[in-house]
């Protein structure tokens, strides 16, 4: 699996600590910047990793900013993308097998470092479970297009509240 990982200068120290942690996984991690604690602005990284995964350069894509929460904002601009921020291991794992989501966004001044890195390993390490929840990926999709249609109160008796 091909990672970008990148911060804006309030997420850079946290980028620094989970390269280890990455390290210890089995993927390949490209570091797209920025490599140190000048004043950036994080649209400008959250864009390389999040064209770079829509492009199908990076299968997945980290960022770090303050907060994880602008990178989150300016990741989901982009058309292919689905960009979260996860700061506990559930939503992680639920980002994943629900939503397929394809760039991880925290916050080094919400998180830890040691907790930052669990919630990567496991949002690493989780696959998409498709089924019921590939028709609904399909509909972001197509709401990226303006093709989507919106179907009122759809039944869906079989599948409970799943
Ligand atoms: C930078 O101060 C901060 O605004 C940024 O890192 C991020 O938290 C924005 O969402």
């Amino acid at each position: 699996m091909r990672v970008a990982i990148a911060s804006d200068h309030a997420g850079f120290r946290l980028k620094e600590a989970l390269k280890p942690a990455l390290a210890e996984l089995d993927v390949t991690v490209e570091d797209l910047g920025c490599y140190d604690e000048q004043s950036v602005d994080y649209p400008d990284y959250a864009l390389k990793v999040a064209r770079g995964v829509a492009a199908g350069t990076y299968d997945r894509g980290i960022l770090i900013c303050g907060t994880g929460l602008g990178m989150c904002i300016t990741a989901n601009k982009v058309r292919g993308v689905r960009a979260v921020t996860a700061h506990d291991t559930f939503s992680a794992r639920m980002s994943r097998l629900h939503n397929d989501a394809n760039v991880l966004t925290m916050g080094e001044r919400v998180i830890g470092p040691g907790l930052a890195a669990e919630v990567v390993r496991v949002w690493l390490d989780t696959e998409f479970e498709g089924g019921r929840h590939q028709r609904r990926v399909d509909k972001i999709r197509d709401a990226e297009t303006g093709a989507g249609g919106i179907i009122e109160a759809h039944p869906l008796p079989h599948e409970g509240r799943c």
